[in-house]
């Protein structure tokens, strides 16, 4: 399907835009199914939280307009929004009065194999760390260097996702996915205040797990408290979960609680 630009469609840009010269936006990747954009207003609320912290003056009702008519036209597959900041002369200054640029982007449905869910998958050690950065930890902002280097660390399909940890050592999340533990019965993830995105899912998740009563915690992860883990799992907005079975030397069954969230994410994008 053809691409909108300001709601128009084309594919054309200018190249004065600072989406391309710094990175200077934010993007959604998002799940279509039946015409409708699924986990919509997460998705709107982290683009919302991401356009407050970068001082981006959008129009989000527009922005959901434009996102639900691009869905039904789309029907199946998968969404990309992005916004940067519109266009601006050479130099870091961003011009007040421009206004953001809105593009989307659709592609078909992303096929995994049905193995990464069903016997969960293996994930490459990255040597890669993200850096420390509070002033975009959380945020789906268009600077992805970090996990484009990560990704081009390992090849084949021995390892579906990579694991990332910080310039410190804490365990992170995956190159595209947030990462999960279970340990005695609590569900844990990491605290992303320092680097990470924060995913719609992962969000998605621990809300779900709260209201079915399953403790949860958000906290600092060694790779000591990963070895420990009950349960391991991956997640993001498109697949859904995939349980972790082994990262380098470390192993992990697929447990209950991995299998009975898998079901929810699963009705979640099946809607
Ligand atoms: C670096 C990173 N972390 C986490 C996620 C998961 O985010 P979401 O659940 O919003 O798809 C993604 C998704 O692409 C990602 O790129």
């Amino acid at each position: 399907m053809d691409s909108w630009v300001d709601g128009r469609p084309g594919d054309a840009l200018s190249l004065k835009d600072r989406g391309l010269a710094y990175g200077d936006g934010l993007f959604e990747t998002i799940a279509v199914k039946g015409g409708q954009p699924l986990l919509l207003d997460r998705h709107l609320q982290r683009l919302a939280e991401g356009c407050s912290r970068l001082a981006m003056a959008a129009d989000h009702g527009l922005i959901r307009s434009e996102l639900l008519a691009y869905a039904a036209a789309l029907g199946e597959g998968v969404l990309k929004l992005m916004l940067t900041r519109g266009d601006s002369l050479r130099g870091y200054a961003a011009d007040p009065a421009a206004a953001p640029r809105r593009i989307l982007q659709g592609n078909p449905p992303v096929v995994y194999p049905p193995a990464h869910g069903q016997q969960g998958v293996r994930l490459f050690p990255c040597a890669t760390r993200l850096s420390i950065q509070p002033a975009l930890a959380g945020l789906k902002h268009l600077n992805r260097l970090e996990q484009v280097i990560a990704r081009a660390e390992w090849q084949g399909g021995d390892c579906a996702e990579g694991l990332m940890l910080d310039l410190e050592g804490r365990v992170i999340e995956g190159v595209f996915s947030n990462l999960f533990l279970v340990r005695n019965g609590v569900l844990v993830t990491a605290d992303l205040s320092r680097c990470g995105v924060a995913g719609v899912m992962r969000a998605e998740l621990l809300f779900q797990a709260k209201s079915l009563g399953i403790p949860t915690e958000i906290t600092d992860i060694s790779l000591e408290h990963l070895q420990q883990a009950d349960e391991v799992f991956v997640c993001n907005s498109v697949y859904g979960i995939w349980p972790v079975c082994a990262c380098a030397a470390l192993s992990w069954p697929v447990g209950p609680l991995t299998r009975k969230l898998q079901g929810i994410a699963r009705a979640l994008l099946d809607a």
